[in-house]
This record gives structure tokens, C-alpha cells and sequence, in this order.
């Protein structure tokens, strides 16, 4: 088996990037460091659209995550670029809008780098396969919000501990 080129980057994508990609951000590396492999992996979120360019996430994605105990408060938006493509190893939709958005970028650039993939195919619920938009709808779409995101970064770490996991294993001899 190749050995593992670290660290390995994962971006997450939403449209606004104040919403449910900066959750997943936040909720990623918070375990991400609790497992100790920050020097391992690097966690960063942007969305399709540039309509919050610079700003901190949602008041309201904030308040239901600092209630689980995740600090959003130092993350700010910014949008998704082609250069992006070549920087990531896992660039992860919250929804199929987003994931249709980012693959139109993927195939205009040649089909570099990593296809796009939904979050949520790492998650618990086969069905699910979204992270619905809370923008404009009341405080339990931020509260799905949070869950599926710890679903979700539950799924992933563990696929990422696998790598991780069997590069180290072949770099043995
Ligand atoms: P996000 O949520 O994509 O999860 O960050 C949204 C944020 C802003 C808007 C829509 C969705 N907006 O229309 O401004």
C-alpha cells in the first residue's frame, strides 16, 4: 500500500459557509484533536456562494454549538475556489445543491483532484443523505444541524483512523 501523504486535508462545503459548514468544521476538529491527530489532519470549510464573505458563522449556528461545547466564534467565511481542488483530499457537500455546484467546478477543471462527495455518506442513516439548510427556518433545523454533523465526523474519523491506520502499517517492515 502507498504510503499516506499527510497531512490529509478534508474542506467541507455548504453555500453560505455560516451555517452547516463551519458546524461541520468545528465539530470535525474538535475531534480530530480530542483523537490527537492534529498534526495529521487539517480541517477547513468555504461555501459555493459569496454572500458572507468575512463573517463569523450564524449567531444561531454559534448558540447550538457553544451548547454542545464547540467554539465556532475564530471561524469566518469565504468561498470555494478551484485552487481549493488542489489543496484538499475530501471535498464534502452538506447538501446535493452544493454537491452539484462543486462538481460543475470539478469537471471544468478537468476532473482535478478529488471528486466532490456528500458529507452524509459517512454518516449513520443511509436515507440521509442531506444537512438541510437552517438559514430560514426555526431553532431545530439548527439543532439537525449539530446532530448530523456529529453523525457525520463520527463516520469520517473513523474512515480516517483506517488510513491512517493501514499507511502505517505498510510503512512497516
Ligand atoms: P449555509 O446556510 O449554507 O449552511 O451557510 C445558509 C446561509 C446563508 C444563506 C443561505 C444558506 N443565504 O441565503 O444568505
Amino acid at each position: 500500500m502507498e504510503t499516506e501523504q499527510l497531512p490529509i486535508k478534508v474542506l467541507f462545503v455548504c453555500l453560505g459557509n455560516i451555517c452547516r459548514s463551519p458546524t461541520a468544521h468545528g465539530v470535525f476538529f474538535a475531534r480530530v484533536d480530542a483523537a490527537e491527530l492534529i498534526d495529521q489532519v487539517v480541517v477547513d470549510s468555504a461555501g459555493t456562494a459569496a454572500y458572507h464573505l468575512g463573517k463569523a458563522p450564524d449567531h444561531r449556528t454559534q448558540a447550538e454549538a457553544a451548547a454542545r461545547g464547540y467554539d465556532l466564534s475564530g471561524l469566518r467565511a469565504r468561498q470555494v475556489t478551484m485552487a481549493d481542488f488542489s489543496e484538499f483530499d475530501y471535498v464534502l457537500a452538506m447538501d446535493n445543491q452544493n454537491l452539484q455546484d462543486l462538481r460543475a467546478m470539478w469537471v471544468a477543471n478537468d476532473r482535478q483532484g478529488p471528486e466532490p462527495q456528500l458529507f452524509l455518506r459517512y454518516g449513520t442513516d443511509p436515507e440521509v443523505r442531506d444537512v438541510p439548510d437552517p438559514y430560514y427556518g426555526g431553532p431545530a433545523g439548527f439543532a439537525q444541524v449539530l446532530d448530523l454533523c456529529e453523525q457525520g465526523t463520527s463516520g469520517l474519523l473513523a474512515h480516517i483512523q483506517r488510513r491512517l491506520k493501514a499507511s502505517d502499517g505498510a510503512g512497516q517492515t
